[in-house]
């Protein structure tokens, strides 16, 4: 608000010096009693458009740092909760090899022919990897507040973190499920908008001095981010106070939501031992939504959640 006020009274400032000279101007000019009558109906008139500009400009400019505020709020809170990310030791592939990962050479790098994703961004197995992007127009239609709608499941510092009305309710079967076997769970990110991709993958970029593999290898570049589906959910723990990254796996949440989290929809996106074929490491926090159906044919099939979406797509 502070930075609201100085920013607008700062940007004001101008317009004041102006005003003050017009009636320094008209103060100092001799006049006769009947052109006085002119002169302070071209004052008031005068000061009335400017206090109309003012107030003009300043809803303008509120509404146009509220956008700003908002998406650099979504970018420094997606910072804050990936930090420790950083701390994570990073899992060499098992195998590396063009067959395996059907995406390129390396298995952390985008092949050459990045194509727009088969399946539209509402679909829930439309399939987002280093190969297929979602339009960078693509939001879901029907985000809500996680907290505000699921009981039991912690928000980490109350930040108001949105996904798909759709998954709701079987988020909330499994949170029930999980406090039931006295697992905590909490939400360390779930939606992001594109933009947020933008400044998510350039901040790690630069954390990584500027090696575009290890940024890679964590962070998905712009449409590229299965969190813009606002089906993702990236969780932690009390155990570990929140916190995400490498320490997440040896939890009893990892290990409960690596057993059940299929009951509920949900797939573990980026698992242990498959980068070569995911082309990320190992996240043992990262769960996609796919519905509780598709969930299970996954389990049966016993494909890992990318190559299940690669038969669907
Ligand atoms: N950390 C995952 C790969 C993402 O950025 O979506
Ligand atoms: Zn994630």
């Amino acid at each position: 608000m502070l930075f609201l006020y100085s920013n607008t009274y700062s940007n004001i400032l101008p317009d004041l010096d102006n005003s003050k000279s017009i009636l320094y101007k008209y103060h100092y000019i001799k006049q006769d009693s009947c052109c006085r009558i002119d002169i302070m109906t071209k004052i008031i008139a005068t000061l009335i458009a400017f206090f109309l500009s003012l107030n003009t400009y300043t809803v303008a400019y509120q509404e146009h740092t509220t956008d700003k505020e908002l998406e650099k709020n979504n970018y420094e809170r997606d910072i804050f909760l990936e930090e420790d990310i950083r701390l994570e030791e990073l899992k060499p592939a098992k195998a590396v090899s063009k067959t395996d990962s059907g995406l390129s050479n390396a298995w952390w790098s985008y092949p050459n022919d990045i194509e727009q994703a088969t399946r539209s961004g509402d679909d829930l197995l439309v399939l987002v990897n280093k190969k297929y992007q979602l339009p960078s127009t693509y939001a879901p239609s029907d985000l809500i507040s996680v907290c505000a709608s699921v009981t039991n499941i912690r928000c980490v510092n109350s930040v108001e973190f949105l996904l798909r009305r759709i998954l709701i309710s079987d988020l909330q079967d499994l949170v029930n499920s999980a406090v039931a076997d006295n697992i905590d769970l909490s939400v360390r990110s779930a939606y992001r908008s594109y933009n947020t991709q933008i400044g998510t993958y350039n901040h790690w970029l630069s954390v990584n001095g500027g090696n575009v593999a290890a940024a890679d290898k964590i962070s998905a570049r712009a449409g590229h981010s299965q969190h813009q589906l606002g089906t993702t959910i990236d969780f932690s723990t009390s155990e570990i106070r929140d916190g995400l990254g490498g320490t997440f796996a040896s939890t009893k949440a990892s290990k409960w939501l690596a057993e059940n989290a299929h009951k509920y929809g949900f797939a573990i996106s980026y698992p242990q031992g498959y980068e070569s074929i995911t082309g990320y490491g190992y996240e043992s926090w990262h769960y996609r939504y796919i519905g509780r159906e598709n969930a299970q044919e996954m389990i049966n099939s016993g494909m890992i959640l990318e190559l299940y979406l690669r038969s669907k797509n």
